[in-house]
C-alpha cells in the first residue's frame, strides 16, 4: 500500500493509474476503522481496478464543543487493516495539507442539512459536504463509497454529487452490526461495558417500529415516541427516532412507501446513531 499526505503526489500517482486505464473506487474515512470501514473496502474492490482510501479527522464537521481532539486515532491499526483489505493508495494528509489556507469557500447542502443530524450539529453537514468536495477533486474517482449507518450523510453526498454533475457513482455500503445488532462505529470504544450491554436496544426499538408500521400500524409519531420512552428509561437521552422517507428523509405520510427509521441517542458519553430500511 502507497501512503500519501501530499496532494500532488497523490494526484501524480493517481493519473498514473488513470493512464494505465485502470478504474478508481475512493473510501474516505476518518480512520479508527472497523468491520464497517473494511467491508467497504471489500466492496469497493468489486466496483473498481484501484482501491484509494482516505485518512482525516476533518475539523469543520466538529461542533466547538464536539471530540474533534479526542476523536480516537489508530493510524498504524488503521494501515495493516487497509493493507490486508487490499488498498492500494492511501491518502492520509495532515491539515496543512488539506487546508493550507483557511476553507472560506463552503459547499452549503440544502434544507436537509438543517433537519435531524444537523439540527443537533449545526454545521456538521457544511463541513461533511465540504471536504468531501475537495477529497473528490484530488482522487477524482469513478466510485466512491460511504456507509448506510450515517444515512443522512450519504444522502447529502449522493445529491451534492448529482448537483454539481460529478462523474462519481455515490454507493452505500450496508450497516455492519456486531453480533448483537449494535451498529460498529468509531464511538463505540467510548461505551463502558454496561452501556455497551444496553447499547443493542437501539436497533431493537427500531426493529420493533419497522414490525408494527409492516403490521399496518401508521400512527408513526406515536410509535416514534414510544420507542424513545423504551430507551430513556433505561438510561439513553434520545435526540430523534424518526419515521422518513427514504428518496428526501422528509418526515413520512401514511401513504408513503420506501421508509426509513432514523435515530440518534446518547448513552453515556456516545451519540449513537442508527437507522433501519422498511
Ligand atoms: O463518515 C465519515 O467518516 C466522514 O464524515 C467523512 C465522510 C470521511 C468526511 O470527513
Amino acid at each position: 500500500m502507497h501512503i500519501f499526505s501530499n496532494v500532488a503526489e497523490l494526484r501524480a500517482a493517481l493519473a498514473r493509474v488513470r493512464q494505465q486505464g485502470r478504474s478508481i473506487a475512493f473510501v474516505p474515512t476518518m480512520g479508527n476503522l472497523h468491520a464497517g470501514h473494511i467491508s467497504l473496502m471489500q466492496q469497493a474492490r468489486q466496483h473498481a481496478d484501484c482501491v484509494v482510501a482516505s485518512i482525516f479527522v476533518n475539523r469543520l464537521q466538529f461542533g466547538p464543543n464536539e471530540d474533534f481532539d479526542k476523536y480516537p486515532r489508530t493510524f498504524e491499526a488503521d494501515c495493516t487493516q487497509l493493507r490486508d483489505a487490499g488498498v492500494e493508495f492511501l491518502f492520509a494528509p495532515t491539515e496543512q495539507d488539506l487546508y493550507p489556507e483557511p476553507q472560506t469557500y463552503m459547499v452549503e447542502p440544502p434544507e436537509i442539512q438543517h433537519m435531524l443530524e444537523g439540527e443537533v450539529r449545526p454545521g456538521h453537514f457544511r463541513g461533511v459536504a465540504t471536504v468531501v468536495m475537495k477529497l473528490f477533486q484530488i482522487v477524482q474517482p469513478d466510485v466512491a463509497l460511504f456507509g448506510k449507518k450515517d444515512y443522512q450523510q450519504l444522502m447529502v453526498l449522493r445529491n451534492m454529487a448529482q448537483q454539481f454533475m460529478l462523474p462519481i457513482k455515490i454507493i452505500g455500503g450496508e450497516t455492519v452490526r456486531a453480533d448483537d445488532g449494535l451498529a460498529l462505529s468509531s464511538r463505540n470504544s467510548y461505551l463502558n461495558a454496561t452501556e455497551r450491554a444496553e447499547a443493542p436496544r437501539l436497533q431493537q426499538v427500531l426493529q420493533g417500529i419497522r414490525q408494527a408500521v409492516l403490521n399496518g400500524q401508521r400512527n408513526y409519531e406515536q410509535l416514534c415516541q414510544e420507542a424513545a420512552d423504551t430507551l430513556n428509561t433505561h438510561g439513553w437521552q434520545t435526540d430523534y427516532i424518526s419515521i422518513r422517507r427514504q428518496q428526501d428523509l422528509v418526515p413520512a405520510g401514511p401513504d408513503d412507501r420506501h421508509l426509513v427509521i432514523v435515530a440518534a441517542s446518547r448513552l453515556g458519553i456516545p451519540r449513537l446513531l442508527d437507522n433501519l430500511e422498511i
